[in-house]
This record gives structure tokens, C-alpha cells and sequence, in this order.
């Protein structure tokens, strides 16, 4: 196994390209599998994820290949539904299989998730919604087996929580059902921007984009596509916050700044100076003056709120403000598994419940240690700690940070981070 290591206290100066966003890139890979014929996806990060999902559609019958970014994928041959746990275990987002197959084979078995370090995250929202549909879903030996009658029937479907890839799921299994389907309170993250548009492409019927509600006009054939995947916002804020917490002047190319609203706010708010262009953010915090960053409280909500998945990210920062600040989480039960670790760095937080409270122990605050990565985001907040922090740091079990960030080291390296790699 490998293990990061950071030689902290140096600030972040130059450019950094952002890649394409895994969260959209795993849900447009399993629309392919809705239509026979070559898809091809533009602008798709090479991820421990995105691997993992390419292997599931291979196993399904898929066969693609790779020119740099670009993915070809050919889905004529779909003939097998079933997806065995030791999949599903290592990406929960396999499940977005289920929406693909139901609409194209009628039938698919997928191992349900387990819980997962962050909270016990169900999938009984997309099981609901697709008995809507008129599918017979039962649970057996750890496996949920949906089986449609002939064809999947548009209804109204109402999510109790806007889950992303919930309503994701029902977008793919809708496009293809017989009247209109209705989804309410549904997600409204770009990400389902993006598949909703990969859909349209496709022939499908879709309005509502970005909108809570969206409405489905059930089409008898859809066609193979080319779809560009959206930058990712969650890679973009976590350089965003590591510049803020190391200082420097940093220049992010190919991202979507509209995607970010209340991150960019919350930076600007803590001390950063932040310049926005129509594909690039400019990010400038003097390393003399980091005594000034101002601990500013957050909320994780659902888009357009701040993301949840920046959350440990923020919290890192927060650590060496000159300030107190609250952090609540609401998406996720179990959050805070990256607090333990930052206290071995020194951060004084304090957790109670859904809710932190970070005492901020100035710029100089943190110093180097060995930390242990748990999630993929817990993860990345200890890059940010570490690239702050003085001496050296040492972050094992890696592999969460590459199921999420591509280049990681080449990029902060590229920044004059002194990061490497080593074996354990
Ligand atoms: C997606 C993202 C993940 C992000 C999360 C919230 C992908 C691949 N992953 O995860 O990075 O952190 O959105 O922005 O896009 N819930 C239920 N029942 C369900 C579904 C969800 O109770 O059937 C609950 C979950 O436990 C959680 C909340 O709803 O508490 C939100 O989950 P959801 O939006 O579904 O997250 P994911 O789609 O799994």
C-alpha cells in the first residue's frame, strides 16, 4: 500500500487544470448503457472510480477504449443485468446501473450497499421510485432483483430527500417508460444537468433542467451520443481551500465558477482574494497576511448550498483561522470522521452531534503528522492540513484520494507543493 507524503509550509504559486468531474462522469458512463451504438464522453478523469464503473459496463456486454480524455464506448451487446457485490462494495455509485438496465433488458440484479464510513446512505428512494414505475423489486441475499413487466410506466415520483444519484436513477429508467414521468423534490446539482443533457442527446424528452421538478416524456428509441463531462466542482473547491490555507496566488483553469457559489463565497468572506472568468478562478492569499483569515460558519445543503462534500476541506482551513466557526453537516450522518485525525495535526474542534465548532489556532497552527485517510473528502481535507501544516506529513491508505482526484501529485507538484508518493 501506498502512503502521501507532504513536506508542509510551502505556499501554492502557478496554474493548475481541473479535470472533468467524477460525480457526472460515473452517471453519463452508465447512460450508455441505455442505447445500442459508440458514445463517446469528452473530458473524462482517469479515476480509481471511473475504472471501476468502466469494468461493471464491461462485464455487461460494453466495449470501450480510451484516447486521452476521450472515452468510446460501443454498448450494442448489453445482455447480461447483474452486478456482484464485490463491485458495489468498492463504489456505491454502481448502483446507477440499476435506471440503465431496467430501461434497456427489463431486468437487473445489483448487490445493495452496504453502509460506508460517512453514514448508512439506502437506496430505498431509487427502489421506490422505480415500483412506481411499475418494476417488482425484491431483496434477497443481500441483492436487490427488479424486474419490469413489459414496459416501465411514467408516473409522479416524489423523493422524501433529493438524492443525487436517486434522481439520476430515475431520469435513466424514465426516458424510455411509457407516458410521462414527473420526478418532485428532485436533486438539482449540475452533475444531473450534465446526464440530462448526455439523455437529450439521446433523443430523449426532458424539461425541468436545474429545476426541482422534472418533467419526463417517455421515447420508444434513443441513439448513441457525444457528451462533454462538466468540470469538477468538488476538485476545483479543494485546491480553491488548500491556496487559501497554504497561501499563495494560483490560477484555475477549465473549471465552471457558477457551479461553486457558496464556496466562493465563504472564501471571500474568510480573507481570500478571489477574481472570477468565464472558464477560470484566481485565487490570492498573502502567506504574510494569513492571520487574518476570519473563521466563517457553514451549513452543508443540497445545490446551490454549500456541498457537503467540501465540507472536511473547509473544516482543515478553518483550523488555522484567527477565529471560531460553526460547521454543520445535514446531508450525511457520520461526517466528521477526518476530525480525529486534524486534532493529531493540533486543530482544536469540538463535535457535538451533526455540528463542529473549530477554534482556530492561526496560520501557524498546524504541524505535521501521521494521519490516516477514511473517505475520500476526510482524505483530501488532510492534504490541505498538511500542505499548511509545518514538517512532514504522512497520509496512509491513499487509494481513497484516487478514487476522486486525478494527478493530485503532479498537479500540487506543479504548484511547488513538495508532495510524493511512498510504499508503506
Ligand atoms: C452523491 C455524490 C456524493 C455526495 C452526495 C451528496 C455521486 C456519485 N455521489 O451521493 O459525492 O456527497 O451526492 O451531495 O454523485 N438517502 C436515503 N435514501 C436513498 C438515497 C439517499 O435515505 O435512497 C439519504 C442518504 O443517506 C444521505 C442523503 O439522502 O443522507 C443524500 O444522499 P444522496 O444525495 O443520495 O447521495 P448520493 O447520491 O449517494
Amino acid at each position: 500500500m501506498e502512503k502521501l507524503v507532504i513536506e508542509g509550509g510551502r505556499s501554492l504559486y502557478g496554474s493548475v487544470a481541473i479535470s472533468g468531474a467524477k460525480n457526472a462522469a460515473l452517471p453519463l458512463i452508465a447512460a450508455t448503457l441505455l442505447a445500442p451504438g459508440t458514445h463517446v464522453l469528452r473530458n473524462v478523469p482517469d479515476l480509481r472510480d471511473t475504472r471501476t464503473i468502466l469494468s461493471l459496463i464491461g462485464e455487461l456486454g460494453a466495449v470501450w477504449s480510451r484516447e486521452g480524455s476521450t472515452l468510446f464506448i460501443d454498448c450494442s451487446d448489453i445482455s447480461y443485468c447483474e452486478v456482484s457485490y464485490d463491485l458495489v462494495k468498492t463504489m456505491r455509485a454502481s448502483v446507477l446501473v440499476l435506471g440503465p438496465l431496467l430501461s434497456r433488458l427489463g431486468r437487473a440484479k445489483v448487490s445493495l450497499p452496504g453502509g460506508c464510513a460517512i453514514g448508512e446512505r439506502p437506496i430505498n428512494f431509487h427502489i421506490n421510485g422505480f415500483e412506481k414505475l411499475g418494476v417488482t423489486c425484491n431483496l434477497e441475499h443481500g441483492y436487490v432483483e427488479a424486474i419490469r413487466g413489459d414496459k416501465l410506466k411514467g408516473n409522479t415520483i416524489y423523493f422524501d430527500f433529493p438524492s443525487v444519484t436517486g434522481t439520476e436513477n430515475l431520469l435513466m429508467a424514465a426516458v424510455r417508460a411509457e407516458g410521462t414521468t414527473i420526478l418532485k423534490n428532485a436533486a438539482r446539482e449540475p452533475e444531473i444537468g450534465n446526464l440530462i443533457d448526455m439523455l437529450v442527446n439521446m433523443g430523449a424528452d426532458i424539461e425541468g433542467r436545474g429545476s426541482d421538478q422534472i418533467t419526463i416524456h417517455g421515447v420508444s428509441r434513443l441513439r448513441s451520443s457525444e457528451t462533454d463531462i462538466i468540470p469538477d466542482r468538488i476538485e476545483t473547491g479543494t485546491y480553491l481551500i488548500a491556496v487559501a490555507a497554504a497561501g499563495g496566488d494560483t490560477k484555475l483553469t477549465n473549471c465552471e465558477p457558477k457551479h461553486l457559489p457558496a464556496l466562493l463565497g465563504k472564501l471571500s468572506e474568510a480573507g481570500a482574494e478571489i477574481s472570477i472568468e468565464q472558464s477560470s478562478i484566481s485565487i490570492r492569499m498573502d502567506p504574510e497576511k494569513r492571520d487574518g483569515l476570519t473563521g466563517v460558519d457553514i451549513k452543508t445543503m443540497v445545490y446551490p448550498g454549500y456541498p457537503t462534500d467540501l465540507q472536511a476541506q473547509f473544516m482543515a482551513l478553518m483550523t488555522l483561522s484567527s477565529g471560531i466557526c460553526l460547521i454543520k453537516e445535514t446531508i450525511f450522518e457520520n461526517r466528521f470522521m477526518h476530525v480525529g485525525e486534524l486534532r493529531r495535526m493540533g486543530a482544536r474542534i469540538q463535535t457535538e452531534g451533526h455540528s463542529a465548532v473549530v477554534t482556530g489556532c492561526g496560520p501557524a497552527g498546524l504541524s505535521g503528522a501521521r494521519v490516516m485517510a477514511t473517505d475520500l473528502r476526510a482524505s483530501s481535507s488532510l492534504v490541505v492540513a498538511g500542505l499548511a501544516a509545518s514538517g512532514r506529513t504522512e497520509i496512509s491508505r491513499i487509494y481513497h484520494l484516487e478514487r476522486g482526484y486525478e494527478n493530485l501529485v503532479s498537479k500540487l507538484g506543479g504548484l511547488g507543493a513538495r508532495v510524493w508518493k511512498e510504499n508503506e
